[in-house]
């Protein structure tokens, strides 16, 4: 038996793929590597001590890729990370957004289903709160609105995943709704490796330390927070990896649907994730303070209570192995995989 991971060339989905290969899972990786590159299948295999990791070149909403691969391996559960996930450029082509990460993930559902495949983790998003939740975030918080096509495609695949489960008695299934995925794995080998200019506030640190971004944007120092910038609840890759090992071992428990936060529980400033970076590094890290971002919260974190209990899941790492991972990735790596 082996678990597909869609998106499993990515980010968070080959340090999870790395996590199942260490304990003897089978793993099939499916990725139209769209945002993703095909040396991470050698860091995988290599970091995994040698064994062969299968991977799929192909797209979830290709009906023929998934019904040859559904077909041709013995597929127990489905980890589905593949989607698109820049927040700005979803409000410049929403529809393609639409199609990769709703449509993407009805048509993967549909061939599961033909395949008698019932076992299902999706990779969803705090953004799925929107702007009015209180903090700390509650699985029970009714969800509305959130500020992007990219969070209402995850909303839109949660309420997917919530009427299946009402339809399909055999079909069980877990939302993850991660906070801020940051850090690399600890071997420096493997990491975040964004196309382009990077949006999320680590890798523009790590930018300006290696010298490629002249200094750091700081949006915002006038929100109501310790220090006027934003908070947010930084995770660990390698901690939220693990959450989606537990998650699979929870799901024949599972009866339909669940949600669990992924996060951390406490949030840093934009200030102090800052200094937490030069303290790793040994790199002063020039800053300009700019207008507010559109659409930025000004603090989120979350209650991490029902994870604990169901899931048995808890970060095992703090801020400074984010920084001294992510550090240690972009020293090794200064162009990322290529
Ligand atoms: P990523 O872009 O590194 O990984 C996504 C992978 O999916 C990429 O390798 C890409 O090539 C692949 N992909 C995209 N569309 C595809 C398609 N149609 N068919 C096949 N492959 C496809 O992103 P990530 O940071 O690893 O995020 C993984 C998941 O977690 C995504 O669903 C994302 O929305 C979600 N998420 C990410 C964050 C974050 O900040 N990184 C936070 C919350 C949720
Ligand atoms: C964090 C803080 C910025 C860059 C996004 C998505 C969310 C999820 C995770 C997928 C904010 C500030 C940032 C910079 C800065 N992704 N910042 N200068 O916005 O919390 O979440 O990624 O699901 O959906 O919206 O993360 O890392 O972009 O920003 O001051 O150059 O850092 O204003 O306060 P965010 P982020």
């Amino acid at each position: 038996m082996a678990i597909l991971v869609t998106g499993g060339a990515g980010y968070i989905g080959s340090h999870t793929v790395l996590a199942l290969k260490l304990r003897g899972d089978q793993v099939v990786i499916l990725d139209n590597l769209c945002n993703a590159s095909r040396e991470v299948i050698n860091r995988i295999e290599k970091l995994a001590g040698g064994g062969k990791v299968v991977f799929v070149e192909g797209d979830i909403r290709n009906r023929a890729c998934l019904r040859d691969l559904f077909s041709s391996n013995d597929i127990s559960a489905v980890i589905h990370f593949a989607a698109l996930k820049a927040v700005g450029e979803s409000t410049r082509i929403p529809l393609v957004y639409y199609d990769n990460n709703v449509t993407g993930t009805v048509v993967l559902l549909e061939e599961m289903n033909r395949s008698g495949v019932y076992n299902f983790i999706f990779s969803s998003s705090a953004t799925v709160y929107g702007a009015n939740a209180p903090v700390p975030y509650v699985e029970t918080t009714p969800i509305c609105a959130p500020s992007s096509p990219y969070g209402t495609s995850k909303m839109m695949v949660e309420f997917v995943m919530r009427e299946f489960a009402f339809a399909e008695p055999k079909f069980k299934a877990i939302a993850l709704r991660y906070f801020n995925p940051v850090g690399a794995n600890e071997s420096g080998e493997m990491g975040e490796d964004p196309v382009g200019i990077p949006n999320n506030l680590l890798p523009c640190i790590a930018q300006v330390a290696i010298g490629r971004l002249p200094y750091l944007r700081v949006f915002g120092n006038d929100y109501p927070t310790v220090d006027g910038t934003c908070q947010r609840d930084y995770i660990h890759v390698v901690d939220l990896a693990e959450g989606h090992l537990k998650a699979l071992d929870y799901l024949s428990k599972v009866k339909g649907y669940k949600v669990y936060n992924l996060g951390g529980g406490k949030c840093y400033s934009v200030l102090e994730m800052i200094k937490a970076f030069e303290i790793a590094s040994g790199k002063y890290i020039p800053y300009k303070i700019k207008p507010r971002r559109n659409g930025d919260l000004a603090t989120f974190w979350a209650d991490t209570r029902l994870a604990e209990k169901d899931l048995d899941w808890r970060v095992s790492r703090g801020i400074t192995e984010m920084m001294r991972d992510t550090w240690n990735w972009y020293l090794k790596n200064p162009n990322g995989f290529r």
